[in-house]
């Protein structure tokens, strides 16, 4: 049986047949959730990262074409040291168990955002796994790490502007379309849902350019309980939409 026949069947008011393309997740409440368990924030990190491997797994199996999850983001480096190292211990892991499982999984995956901060050891990860996995058809999933929605339109204008100076091309021909070519997510279409769990109802820097048109679901569970079901909830709740990008 078709995978998404099975799922369709747990779940009768997700379409698997007209699912979104791309779905953006902000994995929120981790800090909250180790609270009320009385744990250290680095606990609900460390299964913040288990439901992002859950949540992944299942968006390759139902044919999701891209996923993309906001990890860490330029202003996270203000958190304290030890928080900022397990965080980057979790993505180490991660991604040394992504390698390993590389030839079974077959995920594409890709990076946005300036790595130049990161260990050698950590970009070097990142590379070797974007480079691995680069051909691999299906689902890509795209890790926003040390990622930034104003500081990557900062790097497309100043890019441009360099162009203009450097090749005299005139600041009229700059179209949408330049801009979007220069960001870390240029030939990755936008995102048509973006998922905040913990109850914020805010972007915080994340795609700020792509989310453009993108449907917004808000949810109030911590980013550690959040689950398939979840997911199937934000699906179904984004296929009642009617989007119309401006028009009637
Ligand atoms: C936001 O919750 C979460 C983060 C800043 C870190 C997200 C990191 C992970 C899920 C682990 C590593 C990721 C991968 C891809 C393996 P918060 O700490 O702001 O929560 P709070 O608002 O409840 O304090």
């Amino acid at each position: 049986m078709p995978l998404f026949r099975k799922a369709a069947e747990q779940t009768p008011e997700v379409d698997f047949t007209r699912l979104p393309r791309h779905i953006a997740i902000i994995m929120d409440g981790n800090g909250r959730w180790a609270k009320r368990r009385g744990l250290p924030r680095t606990a609900g990190h460390a299964a913040g990262a288990e439901t992002f491997r859950t949540i992944a797994t299942y968006c390759k199996e139902i044919g999701l074409d891209y996923l993309t999850v906001y990890a860490f983001s330029t202003e996270n480096w203000k958190r304290p040291e030890e928080e900022v190292s397990s965080i980057m211990t979790l993505l180490k892991k991660y991604l040394l168990e992504a390698i390993d499982r590389m030839e079974r999984d077959r995920v594409k995956m890709a990076f946005f955002g300036d790595l130049t901060p990161l260990t050698p050891e950590l970009r070097e990860l990142c590379e070797r796994t974007r480079e691995i996995s680069k051909h691999y058809e299906g689902c890509q999933v795209n890790i926003c790490l040390n990622y930034g929605g104003r500081d990557e339109i900062t790097r497309a204008v100043r890019q441009l502007a360099e162009e203009c100076v450097k090749e005299g091309r005139s600041p009229d021909s700059i179209a949408e379309r330049d801009i979007s070519d220069r960001l870390f997510s240029a030939g990755v279409p936008d995102p048509d849902l973006i998922i905040r769990p913990s109850g914020e109802v805010r972007t915080s820097n994340f795609l700020l350019w792509q989310s453009a048109y993108s449907e917004y679901y808000f949810t109030d569970v911590l980013w550690p309980d959040f689950s398939k079901e979840e997911l199937h909830k934000a699906i179904a709740s984004y296929q009642k939409r009617s989007r119309r990008f401006g028009g009637v």
